[in-house]
Parts: C-alpha cells; sequence; structure tokens
C-alpha cells in the first residue's frame, strides 16, 4: 500500500490531467493551477471550501487570499496551526467570475475529494460555505439533517466515521463583523477536538 503522500501525489496528477473537467480549458486559458489541498495529511481535523478563487488558482494554494487571511485569524483564535490541519475545496478549479460551483463541476470534482477524505481519514470534517456544506452532509447519509447554512453552522452532526461541523464562509466575514464573530464562536467548538 502507497503512503498517504503518495496517494494524494496520484489524486494531484490526475486531476492536473484531467482535460474531461468542465473546467479545464479555462485554467489552461488563464495559466491557472488546479488547487488540490495542503497541510497534514494526518490531519485530525480537515477544511473544505467550496473553489478556488483567483489568487489560490495562480499560486495552486487553498485560501490564500482575503478569505484565507479570515481563516488563519480564525485557526489562530483557537491556536491551532494551519499546518496541523488539511484544507481543501469540493472543486478543485477556479470557475470563472469567481462564480458559484456548478453542479456538474460539483460532480466532476467530488470523487477526488472523497478519496482525500479515504486517505487522511478526518476525525472532523468542518466545511466552509453551504455548497461543502450539502455535499458532505448528504455524502455521509444524513440528507435528512439538511437545512440552511443559518441553523446548521456550529452544529455538531455525527456520521459513521466521521464529525461533521459545518461553518460559513470565511469570505462572508470580509466585510461583515457579526459574521466573523459567529464564525470564532463555533470555531471555539473546534478546540474540543
Ligand atoms: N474560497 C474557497 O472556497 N476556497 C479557497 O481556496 C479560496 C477561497
Amino acid at each position: 500500500m502507497e503512503n498517504r503522500t503518495e496517494q494524494l501525489k496520484k489524486i494531484k496528477d490526475e486531476i492536473v490531467a484531467a482535460k474531461n473537467s468542465p473546467l479545464y480549458d479555462f485554467r489552461i486559458k488563464n495559466n491557472f493551477l488546479p488547487v488540490i489541498g495542503e497541510g497534514d495529511h494526518y490531519a485530525k481535523i480537515m477544511f473544505i471550501g467550496e473553489a478556488p478563487g483567483k489568487n489560490e488558482a495562480l499560486t495552486g494554494r487553498p485560501f490564500c487570499g482575503a478569505a484565507g487571511r479570515i481563516l488563519d485569524e480564525l485557526l489562530q483564535s483557537i491556536n491551532l496551526d494551519r499546518k496541523n490541519v488539511y484544507v481543501t475545496n469540493i472543486v478543485k478549479d477556479r470557475p470563472p467570475f469567481n462564480r458559484d460551483p456548478l453542479p456538474e463541476e460539483i460532480e466532476f470534482y467530488s470523487p477526488f475529494l472523497i478519496r482525500q477524505i479515504e486517505i487522511i481519514k478526518p476525525e472532523v470534517i468542518a466545511t466552509l460555505g453551504r455548497f461543502s456544506m450539502a455535499y458532505i452532509i448528504k455524502n455521509f447519509g444524513l440528507e435528512s439533517e439538511l437545512k440552511p447554512i443559518s441553523i446548521m453552522h456550529g452544529k455538531i452532526f455525527s456520521a459513521e466515521k466521521v464529525t461533521i461541523i459545518p461553518l460559513y464562509h470565511p469570505a462572508v466575514a470580509i466585510y461583515n463583523n457579526s459574521t466573523k464573530e459567529t464564525l470564532k464562536k463555533d470555531f471555539e467548538i473546534l478546540k474540543s477536538f
């Protein structure tokens, strides 16, 4: 059995070469990079965002722009180092104009995300925003629990193999201080893990 780094590298290689992706042409035309994920391959906590923005697509690193600075601040507020968690997105290439991911994009990239989860085996999945929340809640058999993020954020959902904690997307907190306070409060829950 290959080690985790090798298995994750295989995922990266497949995505880099995925000409059948609905976002492949847009990536190539703009000299963008796919954003696979980053962090501890043995992390207990995995954060799953939506899709790369421009900064991310230019560097190949998740959450390295304005939303990333908020994420770092939130991690710091509970004394968690980004190096000790794993951060990724449901969609691995940047959608044009930062629009919401389309269902076919989620469908294309989500099997890669599932493989990442199976390799890293986090105890906790913290979803960032409604798209990764809806996908993960459904995928782990909790569809009947699905409600708007305004109701689900900061709550703990136990699936068979993992605990799921839906959180607001940090980008919402860039210009909204009350969402930032809510996010800070919700992050406190992660401390116990
Ligand atoms: N927003 C996301 O959802 N993911 C990123 O990597 C950056 C911004």
